[in-house]
């Protein structure tokens, strides 16, 4: 028995925000924006559109592809990092706005590995006999990480006004992290099938001596209260990251876990057909084909479109080339990605 995936959606909302209209906002450029990231637009959500909402066009969609219906579907993942509500989680919302049954759903935090990890347990689910149909869902609002009072409105047309000068210079202060970031969802429906074709070997890690990399250090319960007035302005709700050791541990664990899946699979590196990497940063991408010798045709990318969606950037993306026609039956697909934790692997599926 194998896990296969039988059906994909996507779910992306309608707001395309281009590297343009962001400088407008801050000290920041369409060509510093493209050279050190490959980004040249993203989409943002409407307010009051989560990830749950987004997640549930996905997955409808991912249902209705694999020929099914909402009632058919055993178990659900739901991979986030930017829940609706801190509780409950996105699963139960999820399961009510598509109708499913009183099944069993887990959310799941695993930030930029959340879809990798879904897999692993979407494929556990599915070996040990305990569910036959599991949705996989990865859907991120990271707009709401943004600081919307500071004029944020504009990108999405609710305001017209121009910003002041002081605006500018604090939106200037997250510039390196807020340009890389846009909302989306992603999703696979999983079902067991003999034959050859499904996922195979899936190799996951997580060093937690890392987790300090990138972090959010407000808005969470060690503190009390656990949110403050203080919390936000200090811009503590908003991410923190090291750019250059995320840069420097995706370039070299994400090569490392594809080959580490490779000699488990004994599939030579060369003969994988397309390799699925998380789509942080384009110079990361090129990075990971490079390490692992491959040509570029064979590492396809759409980050330029969507930036960094975090837990949807893998489902996005294979339904993407799915549509595209690059994925076709007896290809070595390997799916790859490496995020906060830090958690990262690789998981080969042959399509
Ligand atoms: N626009 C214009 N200038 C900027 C911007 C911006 N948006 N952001 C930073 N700068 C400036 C900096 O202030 C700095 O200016 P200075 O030299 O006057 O001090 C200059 O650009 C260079 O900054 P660096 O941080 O050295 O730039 P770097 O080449 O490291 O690129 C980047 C920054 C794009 C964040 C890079 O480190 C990176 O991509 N890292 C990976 C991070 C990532 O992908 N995170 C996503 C989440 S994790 C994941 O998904 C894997």
């Amino acid at each position: 028995m194998r896990s296969l995936i039988t059906g994909t959606g996507i779910g992306v909302p309608r707001h395309v925000v281009t590297n343009e209209a962001l400088s407008r906002l801050m000290d920041t450029s369409d060509e510093w924006i493209r050279v050190r990231s490959g980004i040249q637009e993203r989409r943002y959500a409407d307010p009051g559109q989560g990830s749950t909402s987004l997640g549930v066009i996905a997955a409808g969609n991912a249902i209705a592809d694999a020929g099914l219906k909402p009632g058919d579907i055993d178990s659900v993942i739901f991979a986030t990092m930017t829940p609706d509500h801190v509780l409950p989680g996105n699963g139960p919302l999820l399961q009510v706005a598509l109708g499913l049954r009183d099944i069993p759903t887990f959310d799941i935090r695993q930030q930029c590995s959340g879809f990798l990890y879904g897999l692993e347990l979407a494929d556990l689910f599915i070996q040990s006999g305990r569910y036959r149909r599991v949705l996989l869902v990865g859907a991120e609002v990271h707009t709401s990480f943004m600081p919307w009072h500071l004029g944020w409105d504009t990108l999405i047309g609710q305001s017209t006004r121009e910003i002041t000068e002081a605006e500018r210079a604090e939106n200037t202060a997250s510039r390196d992290r807020t340009v890389l970031f846009g909302d989306g969802a992603g999703a696979v429906v999983i079902e067991g099938r003999d034959g050859v074709a499904g996922l195979g070997p899936i190799r996951l890690h997580t060093d937690g001596t890392g987790a300090g990399v990138l972090t959010m250090l407000g808005a969470g319960f060690k503190r009390r209260p656990f949110v403050t007035h203080e919390q936000i302005d200090a811009g503590e709700t908003l991410p923190i990251m090291s750019g250059k050791e995320v840069f420097k541990s995706a370039v070299t664990l994400m090569p490392q876990a594809v080959r580490e899946v490779c000699e488990v699979a004994g599939v030579a590196v060369e003969s994988l057909d397309l390799v699925l990497v998380h789509q942080a940063n384009l110079r990361i991408i090129e990075g990971v084909q490079k390490a692992l010798g491959l040509p570029a045709g064979k590492v396809p990318h759409n980050i330029e479109r969507y930036g960094n969606t975090t837990a949807a950037t893998l489902p996005i993306l294979f339904h993407e080339c799915r549509q595209q026609g690059l994925v076709k039956p007896g290809m070595n697909l390997m799916f790859t990605a490496l995020g906060s934790g830090l958690h990262w692997g690789a998981a080969l599926y042959r399509t």
